[in-house]
């Protein structure tokens, strides 16, 4: 297989907010998973350092909280304060646990200083009010002498934090408040009213747009509140089958497999699909398409509470990350951020922690290797892929994506077949002085890393064969490959 590059071809910045996460209070994600205090690991005001610093390699550019369906269940009052006065409530969407409100606003943006990412807010329209909302962001953002002001130096935070993003609600055709998509755009109007900008920059409002393929909600959406929103979210989970029989993380045969990397593919229709209603509404594509829930869902591990969404990561995941990203890769001139779900411990997890043990998941090591093409510039490739057939359905044999950022090149590709090697080459417009690349692959496709055996799947180091502008490889069955050229 030969790819061809051009440098020459720019198609686009890819905006490295595509490559941000999200984390929810749900199951062991922020309480465990984050957030510990019976002191039974090493912590910074709370914050896990071995998670944390596992984090920081990712140089994780936004996060995304409280939630999810937390989100519209939250009051952000709650979380703020003296911890011991800090009223329970019932996480009646994961689980009914008892959440006792110790990581609240203050905690989130202490997290985000330690992982040096900028903070996503999602508001509570489903339970919340707008007086609530409002406040929130002048509690968070202004730096004049109000009540709201006063209060959060009480708290122990002197100046304002820096706040763009904020959603208004969540999923609010489901649990954000099973809303028509009428009801919403007028809700939204009345909310988003009221989220003043009090910083030097304006607040970036993110409207809760459709699940999957709704066209009606987002067609709805962009003509009523398309002067009001800088972006709309789509959320967009891939399941082996479907939402009723989403399979099992690690257990899975070749048919899985391959229906699994078909349903993943099915992200480019979803997003070509609301990018052609954008469009009409919106032809200088100045609204961006949010993302900001995506990634694999499959049942939850056995013996593991059912509301908490813990799920195994195998190599399967890492390749089905890397086709999605190379989606959003290709639709940069509308896909300004996206969150996979979620960062620690549920579902499609950078990182599962038992305890005091923590591993890093196959889906971490992708993103890692992946960090180059945050804020590059997307070049023009060129390639005969080959294609798989699957049940009917041709799916291609390799994907791959390039983008150049200050000199260097970065090419991203996967060979997604269970079974054949490909010989490749790449031949590039320019010569190069280095090359350097990562590969990650493993026996099985269901392969995982686990707390007895945490490098499983790990990527290392493949040298190169280069020749003026050509550089080959064969990449394996079943794997993804990193290459810098600079
Ligand atoms: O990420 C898990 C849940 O999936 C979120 O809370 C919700 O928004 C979505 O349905």
């Amino acid at each position: 297989m030969k790819i061809n590059l051009d440098t020459s071809k720019k198609q686009g910045k890819i905006s490295k907010y595509i490559y941000g996460q999200f984390a929810e209070h749900l199951g062991r994600c922020i309480y465990e998973g984050i957030y510990v205090e019976d002191g039974s690991v090493k912590t910074i005001n709370g914050m896990r350092c071995d998670v944390v610093d596992a984090l920081k390699e990712l140089e994780i550019p936004v996060l995304r909280w409280p939630g999810g369906c937390f989100a519209d269940d939250y009051h952000w009052r709650d979380g703020i304060g003296d911890k011991s006065k800090r009223p329970y409530m019932v996480n009646t969407n994961w689980g009914g646990v008892v959440e006792n409100n110790h990581f609240g606003t203050h905690e989130f943006f202490e997290l985000c200083d330690q992982l040096g990412c900028e903070p996503y807010i999602c508001g509570n329209v489903g339970s919340g009010t707008v007086r609530e909302m409002r406040d929130w962001v002048e509690y968070m953002t202004f730096d004049g002498d109000s009540p709201l002001a006063c209060e959060r130096r009480e708290n122990g935070r002197e100046k304002p934090w820096k706040l763009k993003f904020f959603g208004v609600g969540n999923e609010n055709w489901g649990c954000g408040g099973n809303m028509r998509a009428e009801y919403y755009a007028d809700e939204y109007r009345r909310y988003a009213s009221f989220i003043r900008d009090y910083g030097d920059e304006p607040i970036y409002k993110i409207a809760g747009g459709p699940n999957e393929d709704d066209a009606h909600w987002m067609e709805t959406l962009m003509e009523r509140v398309g002067d009001k929103a800088a972006g709309i979210s789509l959320h967009n989970y891939t399941y082996e089958d479907d939402w009723k029989n989403k399979g099992k993380a690690a257990q899975f045969d070749e048919d899985g497999y391959y229906d699994l990397i078909s349903n993943a593919l099915k992200m480019d229709g979803v997003i070509s699909l609301h990018k052609e209603i954008m469009d009409r509404f919106d032809p200088e594509r100045k609204i961006g398409l949010i993302v900001d829930e995506w990634g694999n869902w499959f049942d939850v591990e056995a013996g593991t509470n059912p509301g908490f969404l813990y799920q195994q990561n195998t190599m399967r995941d890492a390749l089905s990350a890397m086709l999605t990203l190379h989606i959003f890769h290709k639709h940069c001139d509308r896909v300004y951020m996206a969150n996979i779900a979620q960062m620690v411990n549920v579902l499609q997890a950078m990182i599962l922690t038992d305890g005091e043990k923590m591993l890093l998941t196959p889906t971490y090591h992708l993103f890692k290797m992946m960090k180059g093409h945050m804020d590059g510039e997307k070049l023009g490739v060129s390639c005969d892929c080959g294609e798989i057939n699957h049940r009917g359905k041709k799916l291609p044999k390799v994907s791959v994506s390039a983008s150049e950022r200050g000199g260097a090149v970065t090419v991203s590709l996967c060979n997604l077949s269970l079974d054949s090697d490909e010989e490749t080459e790449i031949v590039c417009d320019r010569v190069f002085s280095d090359a350097k690349c990562e590969l990650m692959t493993a026996r099985s496709a269901t392969d995982t890393n686990t707390f007895s055996s945490p490098e499983t799947v790990v990527p290392s180091s493949l040298t190169l064969v280069t020749e003026g502008n050509s550089v080959k490889l064969t990449l394996p069955r079943m794997s993804v490959a990193v290459i810098t050229l600079s």
